[in-house]
């Protein structure tokens, strides 16, 4: 009788226990989470010799989800901060992290640390990159970067990630650890890529 229920045990509840996800389901559920939003915190390092030399600055950022590989589009601004913190970083250094709505410590959050490339206004234009960002943020049509009446002087740029945490939940159902960047930049989310997925840059993986 004990054996019984103990089989029984192993067969009907051990599946519960086990359903844990694997790191490439992990890869699909941070890409459809950062592809369902457009608005994160970025983290930046203060440069040298400023008064908060060292200490990390994070605040909320825009982003707009445009390339197949997961990098991320973002409007960068010479009075902003973190676009500071960033040129004057030797390697324009930043993280962005992103979570669920609502958010819970129950639920998925991911926190991609990488860096920021400021891109060619024409050619990012050319390639689509304005029209991606202005369906994600159609307010930041008073700040493109090739608007000579903006409110601001503003440059394209593309944050690159180099190193994916996941956190899917609590750890006994859910991953929590490091996508391998390959894995993360070829698992494409096509079932969320807005509804005009001709914006979309094939990214170099
Ligand atoms: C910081 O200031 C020191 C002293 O003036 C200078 O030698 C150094 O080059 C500065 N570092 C940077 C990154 O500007
Ligand atoms: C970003 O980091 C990569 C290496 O991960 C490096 O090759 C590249 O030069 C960096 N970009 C900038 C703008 O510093
Ligand atoms: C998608 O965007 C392209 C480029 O702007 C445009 O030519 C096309 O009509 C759009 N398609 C839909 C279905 O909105
Ligand atoms: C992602 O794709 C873009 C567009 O092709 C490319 O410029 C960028 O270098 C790629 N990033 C990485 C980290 O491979």
């Amino acid at each position: 009788m004990q054996l019984l229920s103990l089989t029984f045990f192993a067969v009907v509840i051990s599946p519960l226990i086990v359903c844990k996800e694997t790191v490439e389901d992990a890869a699909l559920l941070a890409r459809r989470l950062v592809a369902s939003q457009a608005v994160g915190v970025m983290a930046t390092i203060f440069p040298a010799n400023t008064s908060l030399e060292g200490e990390p600055f994070a605040l909320q950022e825009y982003y707009a989800n445009c390339y197949s590989n997961g990098s991320l589009s973002l409007i960068t601004m010479p009075i902003s901060r973190h676009t500071r913190n960033i040129v004057h970083s030797p390697s324009h250094s930043a993280s962005m992290t992103v979570w669920s709505t609502p958010p819970a410590a129950s639920r998925a959050r991911v926190a991609l640390i990488g860096n920021v490339t400021i891109l060619d206004t024409q050619l990012a234009v050319d390639s689509g990159i304005q029209d991606c960002y202005l369906q994600q943020h159609p307010d930041a049509r008073f700040w493109l970067p090739d608007d000579p009446d903006g409110a601001h002087e503003a440059f394209w740029a593309r944050f690159d990630p180099h190193s994916v945490f996941f956190v899917g939940g609590f750890g006994n159902k859910h991953f929590i650890g490091d996508v391998p960047l390959d894995l993360y930049q070829s698992t494409v989310p096509v079932d969320f890529l807005g509804d005009n997925d001709s914006f979309i840059v094939q990214g170099e993986i």
